[in-house]
């Protein structure tokens, strides 16, 4: 079962920023979960499209140029980290990425970043998943880029289990802990689909995952998460 570090190491650091990523690669997660917004076709790492909870701004970050939103302190002096920075980062560590698209209009930005990352650097788009709650930006993807896998997120448990993902031809099924359960696990993978679950932190839900089988946890602590992981093996 992999170890996805949610919003980085998240628990013990700043959401989202380049601390908790840091931490994350350092506590040997396997992947790393972030959430991005789009501001003037620019995508920046935050999780709500208001400042006041993670930042030490006010408002909506819409109301602000990128430049002005660098200057926010989002938690022990980091800085809001444009989407640009992160894969240059993990173009030098072994970790793969999830980039959940938070607002409607990141699909444009991602495409072209991905691109100019590609001939700039190398960077392999495979090591990327794609998710949003917003299917309608996953079926954009799979018209644009079809190699680019998709994360079909989902906060409920719909009666046709993961049908929805299957159309959708993601790559995963992305669920919440608090309505996973066997049949939905065992529905979503005779179709084909992988299986990661947000967000386990507490041990009973990782050893109850595990025991579901499925691929992947989202964790606020990867570092932790791994070692109970290994105890209980
Ligand atoms: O991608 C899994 C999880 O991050 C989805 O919910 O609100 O934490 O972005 P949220
Ligand atoms: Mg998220």
């Amino acid at each position: 079962m992999q170890i996805i570090a949610h919003r980085g190491a998240s628990g013990e650091y700043p959401e989202n920023t380049m601390l908790s990523i840091e931490q994350a690669i350092a506590q040997g997660a396997d992947a790393i979960e972030l959430d991005v917004f789009a501001v003037q076709g620019e995508l920046i790492v935050i999780h709500d499209h208001h400042l006041q909870r993670t930042t030490n701004g006010k408002g909506s970050i819409y109301q602000y140029s990128v430049e002005q939103l660098k200057q926010f302190d989002a938690g022990k002096g980091e800085r809001i980290p444009a989407l640009a920075q992160v894969l240059r980062r993990l173009q030098q560590a072994p970790q793969w990425l999830n980039i959940e698209l938070k607002g409607s209009d990141t699909v444009t930005p991602l495409l072209r970043l991905l691109d100019k990352a590609e001939e700039e650097y190398n960077f392999d788009s495979k090591r990327l998943l794609i998710s949003s709650f917003n299917h309608h930006l996953l079926a954009e993807i799979k018209q644009s880029m079809p190699k680019l896998k998709l994360g079909a997120l989902t906060a409920s448990m719909p009666v046709d289990y993961a049908s929805f993902a299957q159309k959708l031809q993601a790559y995963s099924v992305n669920c919440d802990v608090s309505f996973i359960n066997q049949a939905f696990v065992n529905d979503a993978k005779a179709r084909g689909l992988r299986v990661y679950v947000y967000t386990v932190d507490h041990t009973d839900d990782i050893q109850r995952m595990q025991q579901y089988g499925v691929d992947g946890i989202f964790t606020n602590y990867p570092g932790a998460s791994r070692q109970f992981l290994a105890a209980i093996k």
